[in-house]
């Protein structure tokens, strides 16, 4: 009898499993449901080339959208997943379908983390998350605007960096003492608030946002020191939080994500999951972990799919991230914790430079800037474990792969 496997959401994750189920040589039913009405789409381009508008919006597909008749994939966009029944093996939509299946994936992401003052309801309002999030932005976005970002992070410094090279008037409100400090070193975020200093952004750090005041559309952002800015348009780009109450409400274990094992299996053993939603196991960084990252998306994504169609190979992989601002590429390897030793390889003067973590005398973690060698090096050298020549790091005229 031809086995159904249903996918629940369409993003990168999703994307890929079904990409790999169909490659693995899997031929029964796959039946994918996205609550957008896009086929999955990278979203990196987002917050940079399709916000700048210079991306056509289906350049962003991960796969054209006849790929998936062509592949005999049933994809149903506007689709949202309710519930599922574990031993009736079922789930159920909003529009009221009820569909079996034999195994399931779970990729339902994350969702933006929403502001709670008064007047975050404001039109004009925005979070960036989705495309129709990035093609709104763009459209208020015109140049001379106001464009006022609450939140320092990715989404923050993409954004300013995208609206000022528009000709708008940028200024960003951080809560914390610099910006990036989830992801960068004290060294890296200081040259990113210059850089985009330099370029007209107006940077303030330790800014507690109070409210948003206008009348329908929002006209001035007050935070709690007594300053108010005025906007045009605000973009909140505060942080995520995984999708899980799905797999809580199925009685899946879930903690800080959908917990799953090294396989991506969750608790029932018809269910996987992967991405941004999965609480994972990391044999080369010997913790559990939950990660917001496209290389586990895809890595994941892979992961399950192969696992569902019996070819298990465990998920272990050394994270990484990048971001685009300007003419600078942030790309970071490995997570750095708190009391990690940092060194300062090239020179942020020339915008060119890496800082490298130490724990113990191994090297963690990196953030590279402009620094593709030290990138492409570090990859290698973090999954491996390998001590570093301290006393050598910091002069970039030494290859790091020879250190
Ligand atoms: P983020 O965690 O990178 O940054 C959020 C920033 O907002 C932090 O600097 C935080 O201190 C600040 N913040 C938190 N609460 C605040 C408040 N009340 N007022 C002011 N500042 C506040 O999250 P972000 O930028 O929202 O990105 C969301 C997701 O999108 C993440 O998963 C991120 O990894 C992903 N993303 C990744 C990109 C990349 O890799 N280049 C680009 C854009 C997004």
């Amino acid at each position: 009898m031809t086995e159904t496997f249903i996918v629940v959401g369409a993003g990168h994750a999703a994307g890929q499993a079904v990409a790999t189920m169909r490659s693995k040589g899997f031929e029964g039913r796959i039946v994918m449901f996205g609550d957008e009405p896009y086929v999955p789409y990278e979203r990196p381009p987002l917050s940079k080339a399709l916000l700048a508008g210079e991306l056509e919006l289906e350049r962003t597909y991960l796969k054209k959208e006849s790929w998936y008749p062509d592949k005999d994939i049933d994809f149903r966009p506007n689709t949202r997943v309710t519930a599922f029944d574990r031993k009736a093996r079922t789930v159920t939509t909003a529009k009221g379908e009820a569909l079996s299946y034999d195994k399931m994936l779970l990729a339902t992401g994350t969702r933006v983390r929403k502001l709670q003052v008064p007047g975050a309801a404001l039109d004009n309002v925005f979070y960036l998350r989705a495309i129709d999030d990035t093609l709104a932005i763009r459209k208020r976005m015109a140049g001379g605007s106001r464009v006022v970002i609450v939140g320092g992070g990715y989404i923050g410094l993409e954004v300013a960096a995208v609206a000022v090279k528009m000709g708008c008037h940028v200024t960003v409100l951080e809560g914390l003492e610099r910006v990036m400090s989830r992801v960068v070193a004290p060294e890296v975020s200081e040259f990113y608030a210059q850089v985009h200093r330099d370029a007209g952004v107006d940077i303030r750090t330790g800014m507690a946002v109070s409210g948003f005041e206008g009348g329908g559309a929002v006209e001035r952002v007050h935070c709690a020191d007594g300053s108010s800015y005025d906007a045009d348009l605000v973009v909140v780009g505060v942080g995520v939080i995984p999708n899980v109450e799905l797999a809580a409400e199925g009685d899946l274990a879930v903690d800080n994500g959908i917990v799953v094992d090294e396989f991506c299996q969750t608790s029932d053993r018809h269910i996987w999951a992967a991405g941004d939603c999965t609480n994972h196991p990391n044999s080369l960084l010997g913790s559990r972990l939950r990660l917001e990252s496209v290389q586990n998306a895809v890595d994941q994504g892979k992961t399950a799919a192969a696992a569902m169609c019996g070819d298990r190979k465990p998920y272990a992989e050394i994270p990484w991230f990048w971001s685009d601002q300007y003419d600078l590429k942030l790309q970071i390897v490995g997570l750095s914790e708190p009391g990690d030793e940092v060194i300062i390889r090239g020179n942020p003067d020339e915008r060119k430079f890496s800082a490298v973590y130490l724990r113990h005398g191994k090297f963690v973690a990196i953030n590279a800037v402009n620094m593709i060698k030290d990138f492409m090096a570090a990859k290698k050298m973090i999954a491996e474990h390998r001590a570093i020549d301290e006393d050598r790091v910091a002069d970039a005229g030494v290859a790091l792969k020879d250190l």
